[in-house]
């Protein structure tokens, strides 16, 4: 059986960085989406996308219909290297102390977390280098830790003429410096593009005290007359420059303080006001204090309205010196607007300030903006306030419910003002990569699976779809294949035997059919191929895949199941969880034990505990909110105590409800009525 592969362009070129067990990414696998939910508009043309997985399956979903199809990508991964970057089950308890990282297994004796984390980037940055369009731009943020190895293996993919600006942003916290080592206060995002297509705005922005600059105040070019008054002084620019306003408005932005004369021998700054005090006045107004910003106390500064020769050196010759406009075109330098921000409670939030420039730089209304490390969905809310179509991933539920909140309330109120041209869309969904519930709805789950095996689907018939020259049915996923399932195929088979050819006759005279039937299915009873083999005379092969072994990276949801002893008596309730099992965090565990090759660092399971990340109890449950009166969170090393107590004030029939919730989020909720 083929699974259907999306091949990835290779790297374009040098400077090549190198590290342990670097190897190319020729092609991925693709892996389908299921839709969870939908919001804002829901019979909207087009809908923005959040998706909730690993970004790089995400990316491998993205490619087979939307390779070329983002403009703009913006990306902050967590600095720092390891955990984050994996989805990794991490389970409590120092019984397995050591033992549970799975993904720091070393696979070859001198492979870091480093490499892992550098081969990880590299794969994503090819991926996101296929899905750009030819006009895209990506943004990469990170800090001093990778910037300068992440640049590297950028050149490398996207080539270094691509590489278009290093942007230098605000810190949230200065790291404190250390005897060898200066305070940091600036992170970087580096910038490449596709192609020589890409689109590249140029933005203005308030002039502020981080990009202002004065500059010399002539330009070149002759212009009659040549001369200009300043400071009741008549100044000649040099030859072949001209200055460029004419003196009325030279007059008028001197007295704003736009314009100072420089002493080009002692460096004495002029500026216009009418006293000293005057002067002082000025620069204490917030307004304006940017126009003094490069003043300290070894300036020699007076506060002039006319001058004739430099009071401090004696000497005449001054050169003019100009502040620009209100505007400034922004460049390199950021540090002017905050790179963080905190409106969501989601950590490393980046501000909006900060996606505004890097959305309106690198794309234009109705275009395709995606952040594949979306965390509190800055760069959607960012996105979908600008008009720009969006799609957003993440491995982490909480970032996936903050910003599907954030978003919703960005469009409700859009929803309200509803703004005539608006390029972008008011719906969006939220689909799942690689995490497929079966019990939500078995046809999906079924098209899932269909998906993944490139089965082309048909309709009305007993099978679901076509795969080379077979027949396929997809049985139900939620439970294992059985021998019943197995009598009704073959029964099928052969009431619609007209619809196989024949394609040769066995010795016996019987037929032989060109056609198979596949069966899909999850698990199977353990005698099911036998009893294909002993029961099935219909001439037509009939072969099962069971998606368990065949396709071991995909993973379907099961639900949690538990077992709680609740006792009740005079007022006192105890409560016990005797043994919680998740299905799918075992199946995910096995999987990635299956990547481990040293068995002392496999992750096991000793104690049930190990797995739950939290219990709460609601003693008096009014079957509407829950409202827990005992939480059990242990800090991480810990796990939970499993035994609880309660004391009523008064006797009485109670409802209890317990929700246990386990290291992967999922949830288990049980209620128990008790009379204590
Ligand atoms: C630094 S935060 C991003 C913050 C974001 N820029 C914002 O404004 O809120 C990094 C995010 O990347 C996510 N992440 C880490 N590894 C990932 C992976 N392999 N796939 C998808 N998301 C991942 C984390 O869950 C986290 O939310």
């Amino acid at each position: 059986m083929k699974n259907e592969y999306q091949k990835v362009e290779q790297a374009k070129g040098r400077p090549l960085l190198q590290w342990v067990s670097k190897k190319p990414l020729e092609s991925v696998q693709f892996y389908p989406a299921q839709e969870t939910e939908v919001y804002g508009d829901k019979a909207a043309k087009d809908f923005n996308k959040l998706f909730w997985g690993d970004n790089l399956q995400v990316l491998s979903h993205l490619l087979k219909n939307n390779r070329g199809a983002i403009n703009l990508i913006y990306i902050d991964p967590p600095f720092g290297t390891g955990v984050d970057y994996f989805k990794k089950i991490k389970i409590r308890g120092e019984i397995i102390e050591g033992s549970y990282s799975i993904f720091e297994e070393k696979q070859y004796v001198n492979v870091f977390e480093i490499d892992y984390f550098l081969q990880f980037m590299y794969e994503l940055i090819l991926l996101m280098r296929e899905i750009l369009a030819d006009d895209g731009n990506i943004f990469i943020r990170f800090d001093y830790h990778f910037s300068h190895y992440i640049k590297v293996i950028s050149d490398e993919i996207f080539g270094e003429d691509n590489f278009i600006n290093e942007i230098v942003i605000k810190r949230s916290r200065n790291e404190a410096g250390s005897s060898n080592k200066l305070e940091t206060s600036t992170e970087t995002i580096i910038v490449y593009r596709k192609t020589e297509k890409a689109v590249l705005n140029k933005i203005q922005v308030k002039r502020s005290l981080a990009n202002v600059q004065w500059t010399d105040f002539t330009m070149a070019g002759d212009r009659n007359p040549p001369q200009r008054t300043f400071f009741g002084m008549i100044i000649y620019p040099a030859k072949g420059q001209h200055f460029s306003l004419v003196q009325e408005k030279v007059d008028r932005i001197m007295k704003d303080n736009y314009l100072r004369l420089k002493c080009k021998d002692c460096g004495a700054c002029y500026y216009y006001a009418a006293s000293e005090a005057d002067l002082h006045k000025r620069m204490k107004n917030q307004k304006n204090r940017f126009k003094f910003y490069d003043i300290t106390n070894d300036t020699k500064m007076y506060a002039v309205e006319t001058v004739e020769k430099c009071l401090s050196c004696g000497k005449k010759n001054f050169k003019v010196e100009y502040l620009g406009s209100e505007d400034v075109t922004i460049g390199n330098n950021w540090m002017d607007i905050p790179s963080y921000s905190s409106t969501t409670g989601y950590p490393t939030e980046n501000s909006e300030q900060l996606l505004e420039r890097v959305i309106q730089i690198g794309s234009n209304e109705g275009d395709t903006v995606a952040d594949f490390f979306m965390g509190s969905g800055a760069t959607q809310a960012v996105a979908q306030k600008l008009g720009r179509k969006w799609i957003g991933c993440d491995i982490n539920i909480n970032s996936i419910q903050t910003a599907t909140k954030r978003l919703n309330q960005i469009i409700e109120d859009q929803q309200k003002e509803k703004t005539k041209v608006f390029k972008g869309s008011l719906g969006f969904k939220v689909l799942n990569v690689n995490d497929y519930d079966v019990f939500k709805n078995e046809i999906e789950a079924k098209e899932i699976v269909m998906e993944m095996y490139g089965v082309e689907p048909v309709k009305r018939t007993y099978f679901d779809g076509i795969l080379d020259k077979n027949f396929v049915k997809v049985m139900p996923l939620n439970r294992v294949l059985n021998k019943m399932d197995i009598r009704t195929l073959i029964k099928s088979v052969g009431d619609k035997i007209d619809s196989f050819t024949v394609k040769a006759k066995s010795k016996a005279g019987e037929a032989v059919y060109e056609e198979g039937v596949l069966v899909i299915c999850s698990g199977m009873e353990l005698d099911v191929p036998d009893f294909i083999k002993k029961e099935n005379k219909t001439g037509v092969k009939i072969e099962v895949r069971d998606i368990l072994t065949d396709k071991k990276n995909l993973i379907f949801k099961k639900k949690p199941e538990a077992k709680i002893e609740v006792k009740a008596k005079d007022k006192k309730l105890a409560i016990e969880l005797k043994d919680f099992y998740s299905p799918i965090l075992m199946r995910k565990l096995e999987i990635e034990n299956e990547n481990v090759l040293k068995k002392d660092h496999k992750a096991k399971v000793e104690d049930f505990k190990q797995i739950i990340d939290s219990v709460a109890i609601d003693v008096d449950y009014n079957g509407k909110l829950f409202n827990a009166e005992v939480m059990d969170l242990p800090e991480k090393r810990d796990v939970i105590k499993a035994k609880y107590s309660w004391e009523y004030p008064k006797k009485g029939k109670y409802t209890v409800a317990i929700k246990v919730v386990d290291v992967l989020g999922e949830e288990y909720f049980e209620t128990f009525d008790v009379n204590a």
